[in-house]
C-alpha cells in the first residue's frame, strides 16, 4: 500500500487546487486519477464506483463487493456501499447533499466513462461541470520522490530487457514480429514488471516507418533495421525506452546516416531539457538537427511526453507548447526518422527535469549494432 502520508500530501494539494479552481468536489472513476489519490485502482467497469475529494473530506462510493479490497489497499477510511442489483442513484443523492455539491461545481475525471457523466449529471441536474485535470494536472506533472523511485525502477528493467533482446544478435533472424514481442513480454515479466506500459512495438523494416505499428507476421530478416519500443511497469509506473537495431548483415544504404542523424538529434532534445525551459525549446533542438540533415519532413510526430501513471500525459514536447519545464516532470525524448516503404530509426530516453538540467532514467546502449552476447 502506498504510504498513508503521501496519499495525505495528494489530498491536501487537490484541495489547494479545488479552491484555487473555484470547484466544489474532484470525482474520479477508476483510472490513473483515482490511484494517485487514493493508492485503490481498478479496470473501469459498468458499476458506480466513484472517489469523492472536496475542500473538507474525501469518500468512496463503491459496489459493497470491493468494501474489503479498498479498505486493504487504500488508506481512505470512509467507504460508502450499494449492493448489486441495487440503484446507486440513492446512495449518490445522500452524499451529494452530505457534501453539498448539488448545486456546484464538479469536476470528473477525464477518463470517465460517459456513460457515468450522463448519470452524474441526471442526478445531480443543477450542478456545473469542469474536468479534474484542471486540477489534477498540476499535481501529477511533477513526480515525488516515491514515484521517482517507481520510474527509476521500471527503466531499469525495461533497460535490462532491451540489451537482452539486443544480444539475441542472429538468433533473431527468422522470427516473426510477434515471436519477437512475445520473447519481449515475457522476459519483462521474469525481470519483476508488473505488465507492459503497452503493447510492445516490434517495427521489422518497411514496418519501422510507421511509429505506431504494434507487430505483427513479417519475418525479421538480415539487414532489418528494427524499431523496439517497450516498457514495463513497475508499482503503476511504466517504463519507455526505443532502440533500433540491426541484429544480422548488412543495413540499407542509408541506414548509418539516419541512425546518426536520430541519435545527435536525441542527444540535443536531452542536452535542452531543463528547468525553466519552454517544451517547445526542446522539440525544437531535436527537430533542427534533423531538418539540418535534410530529414526534418520524416520527423512526423512530437519529441516526447511527460510519463508518469499515464505513459503519455503532460507535459507534450511538441513545437508549440510553452509550458516550461520544471524539476521533478519526467519526459520521453524520441525523435525519429521514418521512410516509407523502408525502414524506420526512432531512439527514446526517459528523463527526469532536476535543478540543474536532467537525468536520464535509462541508461542501454544507443548502438544499432547487436549487444555482445556474453553480458547477458
Ligand atoms: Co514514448
Amino acid at each position: 500500500m502506498i504510504d498513508k502520508s503521501v496519499i495525505q500530501t495528494r489530498l491536501e494539494r487537490a484541495r489547494e487546487g479545488l479552491s484555487d479552481a473555484g470547484a466544489d468536489a474532484v470525482v474520479c472513476f477508476p483510472s490513473s486519477n483515482m490511484y494517485y489519490l487514493s493508492g485503490f485502482d481498478d479496470e473501469p467497469m459498468e458499476r458506480h464506483l466513484f472517489l469523492f475529494v472536496t475542500p473538507e473530506t474525501e469518500l468512496f462510493v463503491v459496489p459493497e463487493m470491493y468494501d474489503a479490497q479498498i479498505t486493504d489497499e487504500s488508506p481512505i477510511a470512509d467507504i460508502r456501499t450499494w449492493g448489486d442489483g441495487e440503484d446507486p442513484t440513492a446512495l449518490l443523492e445522500t452524499v451529494g447533499s452530505e457534501l453539498e455539491i448539488e448545486s456546484g461545481r464538479l469536476l470528473v475525471d477525464d477518463r470517465m466513462w460517459a456513460l457515468f457523466t450522463q448519470d452524474l449529471r441526471a442526478t445531480f441536474p443543477e450542478v456545473s461541470f469542469g474536468l479534474a485535470s484542471e486540477v489534477l494536472d498540476r499535481l501529477r506533472i511533477r513526480k515525488d520522490e516515491t514515484e521517482l523511485e517507481m520510474l527509476r525502477e521500471a527503466a531499469r528493467l525495461s533497460d535490462t530487457v532491451s540489451e537482452a533482446i539486443r544480444a539475441l544478435g542472429a538468433d533473431a533472424i527468422g522470427m516473426t514480429e510477434r515471436e519477437l514481442a512475445d520473447e519481449v513480454e515475457k522476459r519483462l515479466a521474469a525481470a519483476g514488471g508488473d505488465g507492459v506500459s503497452f503493447e510492445t512495438v516490434v517495427g521489422s523494416g518497411p514496418n519501422g516507418a510507421r511509429p505506431h505499428h504494434r507487430h505483427g507476421e513479417r519475418t525479421i530478416e538480415s539487414g532489418d533495421p528494427v524499431v523496439l519500443d517497450f516498457g514495463t511497469r513497475y508499482e503503476g509506473y511504466p517504463g519507455d525506452q526505443t532502440r533500433t537495431v540491426v541484429f544480422e548483415g548488412e543495413p540499407p544504404d542509408t541506414f548509418r546516416e539516419v541512425h546518426e542523424a536520430v541519435l545527435d538529434a536525441h542527444n540535443a532534445g536531452i542536452e535542452a531539457v531543463n528547468p525553466g525551459v519552454e517544451a517547445r525549446e526542446v522539440d525544437r533542438a531535436a527537430r533542427e538537427v534533423l531538418e539540418n540533415r535534410g530529414y526534418g519532413n520524416a520527423f512526423i510526430h512530437r519529441t516526447g511526453h511527460g510519463v508518469g501513471l499515464d505513459v503519455h500525459e503532460p507535459p507534450y514536447l511538441t513545437s508549440e507548447n510553452d509550458r516550461k519545464l520544471e524539476s521533478g516532470m519526467v519526459c520521453s525524448v524520441e525523435p525519429g526518422i521514418y521512410l516509407e516503404g523502408e525502414f524506420g530509426v526512432r531512439i527514446e530516453d526517459l528523463v527526469v527535469v532536476t535543478e540543474s538540467g536532467c537525468e536520464r532514467l535509462n541508461d542501454s546502449p544507443r548502438t544499432w549494432r547487436p549487444l555482445d552476447r556474453s553480458n547477458h
